[in-house]
């Protein structure tokens, strides 16, 4: 799960008095190649922690505030996270969801669905970031804007084509998840008030990866 080590370059301070997090201010990089304008100086650290140029992490509470059971887990063909596929809509490998058979009996009717939403826990992800660059887009994007699996609570969700049922075995096709990522809800996808056709992303553009 989650190493905290990795939190050590939080380049926000408790705001005094307050107890919000403020950002420090922002420094002109240092690095070799002169860095850029209004983004926060990297350390050896964060660059040791696998951060990147232009990205900010925070302090994380002390505590949680909830829990949650991981009711099963998700197999794919993906073994590594740069062999994941960057959206659920790039790849058409099936993939298995395991329920544990505690939860067997919620998966009654769930066959008369032709497409399921799956949300799933990024077990892998550093939750601290609220500035992020993607990789493909070398960028600064809030974390919120993004679909990035590292957030505060890494859920990741996608809208998957259920094949088959076979016990407490779901078969679909549509993630884009590692194997043995924990299965967290599983919900019927409603296309009359689910989907938004005429949605935008306006940062996104014409890029048709939504990572
Ligand atoms: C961009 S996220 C999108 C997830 C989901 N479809 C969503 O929109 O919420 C997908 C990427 O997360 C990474 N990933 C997959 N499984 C993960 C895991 N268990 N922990 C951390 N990162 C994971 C992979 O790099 C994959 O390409």
């Amino acid at each position: 799960m989650y190493d905290r080590k990795r939190n050590l370059q939080a380049p926000f301070r408790e705001a005094a008095g307050k107890g919000l997090p403020t950002l420090t201010p922002f420094r002109r990089l240092s690095t070799p190649s002169g860095g850029c304008e209004g983004m926060p100086r990297m350390s050896d650290k964060d660059k040791a922690s696998g951060i990147r140029e232009g990205e900010v992490a925070i302090e994380l509470p002390k505590q949680f505030d909830a829990s949650v059971y991981f009711i099963g887990r998700i197999h794919t063909p993906w073994k590594k996270r740069e062999d994941c596929p960057k959206t659920a809509r790039e790849s058409d490998a099936v993939c298995r969801i395991e329920v544990d058979p505690r939860w067997a009996a919620g998966l009654k009717d769930i066959e008369s669905c032709s497409h399921v939403v799956v949300l799933y826990w990024m077990d892998k992800a550093r939750r601290d970031l609220v500035l992020q660059v993607p990789r493909h887009y070398g960028e600064q994007r809030g974390t919120f804007a993004l679909r990035s699996p590292a957030r505060p609570n890494p859920v990741a969700m996608s809208v998957a084509k259920l094949l088959r049922v076979e016990g407490n075995t779901l078969s679909v096709v549509g993630l884009d998840c590692l194997d043995g990522t924990p299965l967290i809800d599983l919900k019927p996808y409603f296309a009359s008030t689910d989907a938004e056709p005429g949605a935008t992303v306006g940062w996104h553009g014409k890029k048709t990866d939504p990572a």
